[in-house]
């Protein structure tokens, strides 16, 4: 099963990073199937230093704004327990990782990231649809360069009544940010 959540890795000089990522889960979460596209950050910094941490969250401002690499603020985090890296303060559960096969030969990498260390912050909050629908926005406001207009306005337009009918300020918010982004992009272009 693949399950989205949040990815902190750093580069080489400790330089955090953070981004959603949907990794292929493997048994209790004792290790992953990472696919991160090749120019990503969260690729480069795996490559470099292969280890990381997957976080599970019910938050979904973050997922937003790191998809879009719109990050308001940097998230509060302490130190990994295993490895090098860091810990998401605001999550319900973490992974700690380390990359023990890399497979480039595809445009979409695969990491085997074995687990080394997990650990449980606060109870999950449960399901919503606004969160739902937030996460596949976010996705599609990731693809806008190869998927079509019509079925990216039509798939919003289709996700927009869960987030105004079960979201609270957080989710009205975040989805306002990805709208805004999408309708930049057919404005101004892939570089607004
Ligand atoms: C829920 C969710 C899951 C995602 N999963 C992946 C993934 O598995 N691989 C990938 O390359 N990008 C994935 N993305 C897109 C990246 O998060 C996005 O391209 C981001 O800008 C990469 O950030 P980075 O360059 O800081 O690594 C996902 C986005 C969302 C919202």
């Amino acid at each position: 099963m693949i399950v989205e959540g949040l990815l902190t890795s750093t580069d080489s000089d400790g330089t955090l990073n953070i981004a959603p990522m949907g990794p292929i889960v493997h048994g209790d979460f004792q290790s992953f199937t990472l696919r991160p596209w090749a120019g990503s950050t969260t690729f480069q910094n795996l490559l470099q230093t292969q280890r990381g941490v997957f976080h599970i969250v019910d938050s979904i401002t973050i997922i937003a704004e790191a998809a879009i690499r719109r990050l308001t603020s940097t998230p509060d985090t302490v130190a990994a327990e295993k490895i090098e890296g860091f810990v998401l303060d605001d999550c319900c559960r973490w992974f700690e990782f380390n990359i023990t096969a890399i497979d480039t030969t595809h445009e979409r990498s695969e990491m085997t990231a074995d687990v080394v260390h997990a650990g449980v912050r606060r109870p999950f909050r449960g399901f919503n649809r606004a969160r739902h629908a937030i996460i596949e926005t976010a996705i599609l406001a990731t693809r806008l360069h190869i998927i079509a207009r019509e079925e990216v306005t039509s798939a919003v337009n289709f996700l927009s009544p869960a987030v105004e009918k079960t979201g609270g300020k957080e989710e009205l918010a975040a989805f306002k940010i990805l709208q805004d982004y999408i309708d930049n992009f057919y404005k101004e272009g892939p570089s607004a």
